[in-house]
């Protein structure tokens, strides 16, 4: 479908929202969402957290799309071809972090792999901290979980728009909606789960510090994969005839969903078996499997658990290997097929490092593992800046075009028009100047 035949594109409007849904819903929201919001004290995080997705998030969200369907291109060629200048180079950096967070991400997507498994193998009866320390540095078993999950992912991704991503996505991410609920109906129904839905519902804004706000934008940002061009390459697929600002709040509204309903998975259980809520991040793969140990049936929950977390994280990498693949068929002229496998094994590789530093067969670097240290590039500085970047280019450099873009033509007229556009010309760039600075600190 490349090398100047016809761009491919999405069948449906539902298609093409129920893909950047799966883009955004993944790890960030299962796994991140609930032990941040822990660290951060809950529900007033909750609300900060809700405010900036739909203000910040939301706006960025549309001017990705808005660039993407304008230029019907990569991240890196839709810059080249509504500006060129030096803004190709923020393409560029999308590129890169689909690179690294791809490497690092599915190394812990091979893990939700293994934990299926593992949840009828034992992993109940057993001690999981210890569990997790004997599986992350058994190295040749992470590396063939992490294999299988890209070939997975690749296998999607060379099927193309329509025949693999689309396809996909309206599955899986009904399916994923459907495993939450069952999860959330056993959670809240565990005798002492009130004590969680507590903490999780009732705000206490004490605990709302600086840093919670950060936090807040920075996972905002990660979650609803804003800042490297993954929902400018998703946008390019899409006809000119569709309306950009309701699929943008679809999708900001879902993702938020997803994230909310997960802390309903993980709150009641957690405090109903009496753990740490603020656990960091082995909430999902030490307290969890510990909580589901402890009920009847333990092994089924768990395994249920881990499928939806497979899920969610299958659905972003096959977006993150979109946008890397989308540069080499539009750029480069390599076909599909060529371009997914190629560098679907090369991301492959790239992430072995990661499983190395979390096995300790590799040293830390001031503190941080290399998986951490990779997840600290991409969403500490490639992401932050990338989503400043894309936000100032709609509010300065390409405004008309942008208008045009968002109004298709001035046909269907954008209510809140005038308030995207001073959040992209000021609010976000500030805010998002204050978390990058704040973040590199980290
Ligand atoms: N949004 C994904 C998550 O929440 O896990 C991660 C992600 C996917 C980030 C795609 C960035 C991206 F382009």
């Amino acid at each position: 479908m490349s090398n100047g035949t016809q761009r491919e594109q999405w069948g449906t409007k539902l298609g093409f929202i129920l893909a950047c849904a799966g883009s955004a819903v993944g790890l960030g929201n299962i796994w991140r969402f609930p032990y941040i919001t822990g660290q951060y004290g809950g529900a007033a995080f909750v609300l900060v957290y809700v405010v900036l997705v739909f203000v910040i998030g939301f706006s960025v969200m549309l001017a990705e799309m808005a660039i993407g369907r304008n230029a019907q291109l990569n991240a890196v060629g839709s810059f080249r071809k509504i500006k060129g200048g030096m803004w190709p180079i923020v393409g560029w950096m999308g590129v890169i972090a689909g690179f690294i967070i791809l490497s690092y991400y599915g190394v812990i997507a091979g893990w939700t792999m293994a934990y299926v498994l593992k949840s009828f193998t034992g992993l109940m009866q057993a001690d999981a901290g210890a569990e997790f320390g004997a599986f992350v540095t058994n190295l040749p078993q992470v590396v063939a979980w992490q294999a299988l999950f890209m070939a997975i992912t690749i296998y999607i991704v060379y099927k193309g728009i329509g025949g693999g991503i689309e396809k996909y996505c309206r599955v899986l991410m009904p399916a994923l909606f459907l495993l939450l609920l069952v999860l959330i109906v056993r959670s809240i129904t565990l005798p002492g789960a009130g004590a969680g839905i507590n903490f999780y519902l009732k705000p206490d804004f004490s605990k709302l510090t600086g840093g919670a706000l950060g936090a807040a934008l920075g996972q905002a940002f990660f979650s609803l994969s804003l800042g490297m061009g993954c929902i400018i390459t998703y946008g390019s697929y899409l006809g000119k005839k569709e309306t950009l600002p309701g699929a943008a709040i679809q999708v900001c509204f879902l993702d938020t969903l997803v994230a909310f309903l997960a802390g309903l998975v993980i709150f009641p259980a957690v405090f109903a078996f009496g753990v740490e809520p603020g656990a960091g991040p082995g909430l999902t793969f030490i307290t969890l499997p510990n909580v589901f140990g402890q009920m009847p049936g333990g092994a089924i929950w768990s395994a249920l658990f881990f499928v939806l977390l497979f899920v969610a994280a299958l659905t972003s990498a096959i977006s993150l290997l979109e946008v890397v693949s989308a540069y080499f068929i539009d750029e480069i002229k390599w076909s599909r097929q060529k371009a997914s496998m190629v560098m679907g094994i090369v991301i492959f590789l790239m992430g072995i490092p990661s499983a190395m530093g979390v096995a300790g067969v590799i040293p830390k670097l001031a503190g941080r593992d290399f998986l951490d240290s990779a997840d600290f590039l991409a969403s500490n500085v490639l992401l932050p800046l990338g989503g400043l970047f894309i936000a100032l280019f709609v509010g300065w450099f390409w405004t008309e075009g942008a208008k045009q873009e968002v109004e298709n033509n001035g046909t269907v007229p954008f209510g809140l028009y005038t308030a995207w556009l001073w959040v992209c010309r000021v609010v976000a760039p500030i805010a998002i100047a204050y978390i990058f600075i704040t973040g590199l600190k980290w």
